[in-house]
């Protein structure tokens, strides 16, 4: 693929397709890793004299309603702030005063446009890669940089139909998405020990059986332990279960046999709350009870797995981490992995990354994804479209 520094920049107008698709409340930004993490490349194109018009979605737009709340404004302010410079914001996704502001670009500006997604109020444009959207957004640049590795799972518009528009390239970020994720499954250093948590077995199948192919042990903690639990037979109690995934589960204890390791305790509780007692329970889990975290023992366990690994990824919490009496299995995962000597930790973005900052671990990982969707398809080993669209070197 074409990276940023395939491309001639100076006095170049440069599109640039971030994921800016940050967590908001009451119109403020909560987080934004994201806009952080488009700086690099952003940065690059304003030293090489380039005019950079950037845009994102925000949020998922179906009707007029819904824009309420998504206007790329504040992120444009912050982004100003960030970069030490003005961004000019264009409330427009289309229009004459969006190309007179492009027209009147001086090398080193940068312009944002509105919320990619207002263009799916008028018959799902923008989702739908409407051919005449990703044409117009196309002709408002000279080159197309695709940095959004967090939208690369969907073929929209604003990243797909531009790239088959215009020359493209991939941004520092889907790059280092690319090297770091790409690198750990397709040839990754061993050994190498996949960490696999999450509430749900259902949202983790492809990432299972992808990794029980290419890693040399596959960790299974949270929610999703007990229905493989249920599948060894063992008591879950109240634990979630999805009972339609047991017999899937059972396949896979079968095919994996001592690659699969699951958790031999559990921090458990009488009710989904932090303000319940807790117990550690090891094996079954008894009646009434429901499995919220992993225990000490399995930490134990899975320190051991990981000793001596040179790759580690990382999706799924273990436990409620949300909740600070469920919060110590996936801490002291983390602790563990931050004293790993030698290796290359990668979190795939999602709620396990939430858990890596929260729980305060954030500089110690070699790569937390910017992607959880995005991330979770490339680790099931599917074909991002953002990405295949960048033109090849
Ligand atoms: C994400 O946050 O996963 C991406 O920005 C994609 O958003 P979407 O799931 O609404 O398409």
């Amino acid at each position: 693929k074409k990276t940023v520094k395939d491309l001639e920049l100076s006095g170049k107008k440069v599109l640039v397709r971030a994921d800016f698709n940050v967590p908001m409340k009451d119109g403020k930004i909560t987080n934004d890793n994201r806009i952080q993490a488009a700086l690099p490349t952003l940065d690059y194109i304003l030293e090489q004299g380039g005019k950079v018009i950037v845009f994102s979605h925000l949020g998922r737009v179906k009707s007029e309603e819904d824009k309420a709340g998504l206007s790329m404004k504040p992120i444009a302010d912050r982004l100003s702030e960030l970069l030490g410079k003005d961004v000019k914001f264009v409330a427009q996704t289309r229009g004459e005063e969006l190309e007179q502001a492009v027209a009147d670009l001086n090398d080193g500006d940068v312009l944002m446009f509105e919320n990619t997604r207002f263009e799916d109020v008028d018959g799902k444009k923008e989702s739908k890669n409407d051919s005449e959207l990703g044409k117009y957004w196309a002709s408002l640049g000279d080159v197309f940089v695709n940095d959004a590795f967090g939208t690369a799972h969907r073929a929209h518009a604003s990243n797909v139909g531009i790239a088959s528009n215009v020359e493209s390239a991939a941004g520092f970020l889907v790059e280092k998405e690319i090297n770091f994720i790409g690198g750990a499954v397709d040839e990754p250093k061993r050994p190498f020990v996949a960490i696999l948590g999450g509430a749900k077995v259902s949202d983790k199948i492809g990432v299972i059986e992808n990794l029980l192919a290419k890693a040399d042990k596959v960790l299974i903690g949270g929610g999703m332990t007990y229905t493989f639990y249920k599948a060894l037979g063992k008591e879950i109690g109240s634990s979630l279960l999805e009972e339609d995934k047991v017999s899937l589960a059972k396949e896979l204890i079968e095919k994996a046999g001592d690659k699969l390791v699951l958790p031999v305790d559990s921090v458990v509780a009488s009710e989904f709350s932090n303000d319940v007692e807790t117990d550690v329970v090891e094996g079954d889990v008894p009646e009434g009870k429901m499995g919220l975290d992993i225990g000490p023992k399995t930490v134990e366990l899975f320190s051991k797995e990981l000793e001596g690994a040179k790759t580690v990824v990382w999706n799924g919490p273990m436990g409620v981490f949300e909740m600070s009496n469920f919060a110590k299995g996936t801490s002291d995962v983390c602790e563990v992995l931050a004293n790993l000597e030698d290796a290359t930790t990668i979190i795939g973005g999602g709620d396990s990354a939430t858990a890596a900052q929260q729980l305060g671990f954030e500089d110690d990982f070699s790569h937390i994804s910017t992607g959880g969707g995005a991330s979770l398809e490339y680790l099931e080993g599917k074909e991002l479209p953002g990405i295949a669209a960048i033109s090849d070197k």
